[in-house]
């Protein structure tokens, strides 16, 4: 058995925040932010709106566009670093709102590349036959971990949600993926705080990032993971249709593409519209692509995603 992708949907709170907005909080302009990473606006979840309440919205639209019933869902499994609470994970909060009790629900968290990690594992499921039909969700609400006087990282990230819902076929569905970690680098990107080692009192624990030296080991990592996806798959440059990847900075996407030999025509980008949504930004990305029709049945396409752990990922599928 396989699984396939019979449905998406992705989620965007209300709230925008543009570059010009960003200007009036820390000392950047629009221009640096556009020329540095791509991004011109981000949204930000309301007061009390929580990374739940995102992937719910999503989840909705995936099943809807699946045209199946909620109940058919047989395991959630949820990428994110922003969960609502300690416990329940946001599979469960998910799985009550849906109203599908029972089924295995879970959410794991790998940074950025929390959606591929949440794919791959839930395809596992399903070529074991432990699971048909499950619901797949990258949901982040990264705004509650920004340091928003940092200006080298407050610019860069957003909240959203994006959803799949992924069913048993005989035919693949999603061919091959590629897991990584490595972390000798968590100090390059990482959160000052957490639960079993809480900030200091009175605290909120926030993201700290040395861009620079993430941006060249994000880079290094694609370049060398595209080219041993290719190879498994005894593909050549250029063969694949779409490229999805995390939406975290054009400039590594650019370069990514370039490595796979796709020209930025055949790159779904929707990194100016949210900046770097975490776990959220791959599914967003597939979920427009495919519903403005670019992204067809039978389309060869690759998905990828680098974060904090490091941690990496991707998945090649036929849609
Ligand atoms: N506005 C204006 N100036 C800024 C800002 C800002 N928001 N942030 C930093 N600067 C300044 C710096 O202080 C520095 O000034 P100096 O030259 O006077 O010291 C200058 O801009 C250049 O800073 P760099 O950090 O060298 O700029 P760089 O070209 O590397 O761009 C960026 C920074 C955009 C963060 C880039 O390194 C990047 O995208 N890195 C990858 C980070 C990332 O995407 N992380 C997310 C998770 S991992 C992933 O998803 C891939």
């Amino acid at each position: 058995m396989y699984s396939r992708i019979i449905g998406t949907g992705r989620y965007l709170p209300e709230r925008i925040l543009t570059n010009l907005d960003l200007e009036k909080m820390v000392d950047t302009s629009d221009e640096w932010i556009r020329t540095r990473t791509g991004i011109s606006e981000r949204h930000i979840a309301a007061e009390g709106e929580t990374t739940s309440d995102l992937a719910y919205h999503a989840a909705v639209e995936a099943i809807a566009a699946a045209d199946v019933a909620a109940e058919t869902i047989d395991m959630i499994v949820v990428g994110t670093s922003t969960p609502d609470l300690i416990f329940p994970n946001v599979g469960c909060l998910l799985q009550e709102r849906l109203g599908i009790a029972g089924c295995p629900a879970f959410s794991l968290e790998t940074a950025c590349s929390g959606f591929i990690y949440a794919l791959a594992v839930a395809d596992q499921f399903v070529r074991t036959g432990q699971a048909r039909r499950p619901l797949v969700i990258g949901a982040e609400t990264m705004s509650r971990i920004i340091d928003w006087t940092d200006r080298e990282t407050c610019v860069l990230f957003g909240d959203g949600a994006g959803a799949v819902v992924l069913d048993a076929a005989e035919a693949p569905g999603i061919i091959y993926s590629k897991l990584g970690a490595d972390g000798r680098y968590r100090k390059l990107l990482e959160t000052d705080g957490g639960i079993s080692n809480p900030p200091e009192a009175g605290q909120r624990a926030a993201l700290h990032m040395k861009g620079n030296e993430v941006f060249k080991v994000a880079v290094r990592t694609l370049e060398r993971m595209v080219d041993e996806v290719l190879e498994a798959n005894d593909l050549k440059q250029g063969e694949i249709d779409w490229f999805v990847p995390h939406q975290a900075n054009l400039r590594i996407i650019a370069a990514t593409a370039k490595r796979l030999d796709i020209p930025m025509e055949r790159v779904v980008l929707t990194v100016a519209e949210h900046g770097n949504t975490s776990a959220a930004s791959v599914p967003m990305a597939l979920d427009t692509g495919i519903r403005d029709g670019r992204i067809k049945r039978g389309d060869l396409l690759l998905l990828e995603a680098f974060g904090g752990g490091f941690t990496w990922g991707a998945s090649l599928i036929r849609y």
